[in-house]
């Protein structure tokens, strides 16, 4: 047993296999098929891929993906963190707290992206490394006899046509990738992780039918898609598991809901994946309380240059504020910025001036996209306000009139 943590180091092409093996017992998963392990293969970056050794044995590994994110203005490359994963028998020794530094500290030093995101096995076990719960998620479980919609004006005017899994691939991708600049929080979808998502492996549909896709049509124009499997349970009390709903309006999306909530010899939709905290949906149905809402925690963000990355987005309302960081993870940060911005642009400096808010890193990230107000967590004590009115300024200011949202795990 070593009595220091092991340090990570950069993976070779040969140490990549280990990470897959690795990943399926700290996770507790049934083994990969070579189908689902030459997915996963494509979408590494070996370069941004590290792992610690005790010997020749991969005992943590973790990764880095590179996105772009929506954020309120425009868009921020962000740094996805994966495949964190430590050996059971080399746990609670440090070995992901070495990980975690490593990633964050080598992302500062090399200057890449400033802000890095993830999604949690387990919610508490990131908040320590300054990840803050930044987009939330809606699933629901809705009873079809208690699915009626208000249907919104034109839906009638939109066609819905099933069609193909690969057939409808490129028109998925241009649909979802022209509505990413619509929400804080969603990710631009390359090939490759696209193809990721649609493959119908046998082990993502345990008891359900294949992947199905419906587009939305204005005459001959894909505006929309759902992807959605049935289960099938006695005949007439069969599920219909709801992986996405996109469009580009709201006809568009009513004409899919209509066609998802009523489909012969189902009982039960299941908005599996979950669909924004603002969704359309939770406003269309009759009954939102029979759909029994569930909030789910989604993406965690960390500000890894507090500077650069509070710079790139834009603000709702002025600002002009002296905001002190505490972070003890990525001591850069720590001490007193001046953010100033508006809707067009932001800039954000050192200054010795006094606060006019304390936090910590791990808050800002939760603030960052705009969906968790500064108010909020003024309210819960984790923003203190050192002159009076700035806690009502800078949430105004960070505020989103959408709410952020990310539709898949990575
Ligand atoms: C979660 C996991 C990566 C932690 O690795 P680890 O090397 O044991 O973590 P560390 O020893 O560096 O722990 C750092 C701190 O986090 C805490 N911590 C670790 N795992 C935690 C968990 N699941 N829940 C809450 N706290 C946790 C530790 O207690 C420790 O706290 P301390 O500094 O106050 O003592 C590891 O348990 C694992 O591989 N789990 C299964 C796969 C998984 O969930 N991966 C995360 C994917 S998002």
């Amino acid at each position: 047993m070593p009595s220091e943590p092991l340090t990570p180091r950069p993976l070779t092409e040969s140490e990549v296999d280990q990470v897959c093996a690795l990943d399926e017992i700290a996770f507790v998963s049934d083994p990969y098929s070579p189908e689902l392990n030459a997915l996963v293969r494509e979408t590494f970056e070996l370069d941004r891929m590290i792992g610690s050794f005790d010997g020749a044995q991969m005992v943590a590994c973790a990764c880095i993906f590179s996105f772009e994110m929506a954020v309120p203005g425009g868009r921020v490359p962000m740094a996805g963190v994966s495949w964190v994963s430590v050996l059971p028998t080399h746990r609670r020794r440090g070995l992901l707290t070495g990980l975690m530094r490593r990633q964050l500290h080598g992302l500062h030093e090399s200057g890449g992206e400033a802000v890095a995101g993830l999604t949690a096995s387990e919610p508490p076990i990131y908040g320590r490394f300054g990840y803050g719960q930044a987009t939330s998620g809606v699933a629901m479980t809705v009873p079809r006899h208690k699915a009626a919609l208000r249907l919104p004006r034109g839906t009638d005017e939109v066609s819905v046509r099933m069609v193909a899994n690969d057939e409808s691939f490129d028109d998925r991708l241009e649909i979802y990738n022209r509505h990413v600049d619509t929400r804080p929080g969603m990710l631009v979808r390359s090939a490759t992780w696209a193809r990721g998502l649609a493959a119908d492996l046998p082990e993502s549909r345990p008891g359900s039918s294949v992947l199905r896709v419906v587009l939305a049509e204005r005459g001959t124009k894909p505006i929309g898609y759902a992807t959605y499997r049935t289960k099938p349970e006695r005949l007439g009390k069969g599920t219909v598991i709801v992986q996405e709903i996109i469009a580009d309006d709201p006809a568009g999306y009513g004409a899919l809901l209509h066609y998802l909530f009523d489909i012969d010899l189902t009982a039960t939709i299941s908005i599996d994946r979950t669909v924004p905290t603002d969704s359309p949906l939770l406003h269309l149905l009759m009954n939102p309380r029979a759909a029994e809402p569930r909030l789910y925690d989604a993406l965690y963000l960390r500000l890894v240059d507090v500077d650069r990355a509070l710079a790139a987005r834009t603000y709702a309302a002025p600002i002009d504020t002296v905001i002190e960081v505490v972070d003890d993870f990525c001591p850069w940060n720590a001490g007193r910025w001046r953010l100033t911005g508006d809707e067009k642009g932001a800039g954000c400096e050192r200054t010795s001036a006094g606060a006019d808010l304390v936090l910590g890193v791990r808050e800002l990230g939760t603030a960052y996209l705009g969906g968790v107000t500064l108010r909020a967590l003024a309210n819960a004590g984790l923003v203190r306000e050192q002159r009076g009115g700035a806690v009502a300024e800078a949430s105004k200011a960070f505020a989103s009139d959408v709410a952020p949202w990310l539709p898949f795990g990575f």
